[in-house]
């Protein structure tokens, strides 16, 4: 063994710095840039904080409108898309898919074809506009092919949130529904050196291009310990059932060691500073749609959890159940995630790009002594 300290799991380790996102747990606050999330949620479209992450500002009346311009334009998928989309499994997790898909949008970049084209800020920004205008298309085209149903084109005088919700339903919500997903949106897009963003800039960090970032992204995103969560969310209400359940079942789980999804982060530790917009949101829907169990439910299982445990909710316990309101399949929600942290992601990428270290942390070796292969 060894005498070197061991920070498991990079535990309370600062390994860089970063102008994108500060979380004060001490505070229970998360800014973009300096804003305040609960603030731009309450007022800015889900385009305009997807160009303040990239831009470091928000963008002007007239930068606004062109980048809206620009990502409609940018929205319909190649043929060939579709053609891989018929290749895969009708079965297999909408995360694995999507991660698919995107490998297979980098290999349609040019730019990527030569040398030096890899890492270029001008050409990274045109890139994360592509990501952020293609995935709604690709997630509604993989909800709506789980259902059997055809894909719905986009329409460019839609936009992002409502765009993304007529692509997936065929039908628009109510204003106040549609609203409730654009705040999901801006409170998913990102959140400093979560797992996945610093998957993204570990990947970014070998000099490699923000395609292959995102990918790496996408498949650390899909484990159930991070984005993940949204979806075993569900998974946990549906095995409870009601909220008459909730005690018996806890103690049953707790007893097993269980992890309860939707609760607990390793940097707040007093409550996720993004759950009171998201909950107030989650209760709009809830109004709307009269389900008294499944209000019930979340109110349960939050008190019970939180009075056993002193453990808080995060943003995937109020999410999860605010998207199956809005009538997404529980398989579709990490998906939903990556929509809204590619802006996140690919902002850390060019900022990694832009005072670039090379990722590349020590280990302590604990195995066999050295030994020698027998007659060598
Ligand atoms: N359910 C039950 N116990 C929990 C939970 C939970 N959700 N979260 C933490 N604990 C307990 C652990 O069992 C551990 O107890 P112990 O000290 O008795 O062994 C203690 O609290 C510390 O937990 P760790 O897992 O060591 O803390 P860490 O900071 O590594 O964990 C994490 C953070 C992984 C998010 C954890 O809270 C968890 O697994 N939560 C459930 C999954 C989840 O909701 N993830 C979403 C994260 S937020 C996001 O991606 C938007």
């Amino acid at each position: 063994m060894t005498d070197t300290e061991i920070k498991k799991g990079l535990a309370g380790v600062v390994v860089d710095t970063t102008a994108i996102s500060k979380v004060n747990p001490e505070s229970n606050s998360l800014l973009y840039r300096g804003y305040p999330v609960q603030e731009l949620a309450a007022s800015q479209p889900f385009e305009a904080v997807a160009y303040l992450l990239w831009h470091g500002e928000l963008p002007t009346a007239e930068q606004l409108a062109s980048f809206e311009a620009m990502e409609r334009s940018l929205r319909s998928l190649d043929p060939r898309t579709f053609a891989l989309l018929d290749t895969i499994p009708s079965d297999a997790h909408p995360m694995d898919i999507v991660r698919t898909v995107v490998s297979q949008l980098g290999t349609f970049d040019e730019t990527l074809h030569r040398p030096g084209g890899w890492t270029d800020r001008e050409l990274d920004l045109g890139r994360s506009a592509y990501l952020f205008a293609q995935l709604p298309t690709v997630v509604a085209a993989v909800q709506r092919r789980r259902r059997g149903q055809e894909p719905i084109p986009p329409r460019d005088d839609l936009d992002y949130a409502r765009n993304f919700l007529w692509m997936t339903f065929g039908e628009l919500p109510s204003d106040a529904a549609v609203d409730v997903f654009r705040v999901s949106m801006v409170l998913y897009a990102e959140h400093s050196f979560n797992a996945s963003t610093f998957t993204a800039r570990v990947i970014a960090s070998t000099t490699s291009d923000l395609y292959s970032a995102v990918v790496g992204a996408i498949g650390a995103l899909k484990g159930p310990l991070h984005g993940g969560a949204n979806e075993a969310v569900m998974h946990i209400f549906d095995e409870i059932g009601s909220a008459d359940e909730v005690g018996a079942w806890l103690d049953r789980a707790l007893a097993e060691k269980r992890k309860i999804m939707g609760f607990g982060h390793r940097v707040y530790k007093h409550g996720d500073s993004r759950v009171p917009t998201m909950d107030r949101a989650l209760r709009v829907l809830l109004d709307e749609s009269g389900d008294t169990g499944l209000a019930g439910l979340y109110e349960t299982l939050e008190r019970e959890f939180v009075a056993r445990k002193g453990i808080y909710p995060n943003l995937d316990y109020p999410s999860g159940p605010a998207y199956r309101l809005l009538g997404f399949d529980t398989e579709i929600f990490t998906p939903l995630f990556i929509a809204a942290r590619v802006t996140g992601w690919t902002a850390h990428v060019m900022e990694q790009a832009a005072s670039n270290a090379l990722i590349r942390p020590l280990s302590a070796y604990d195995g066999v002594d050295e030994r020698h292969v027998p007659g060598a």
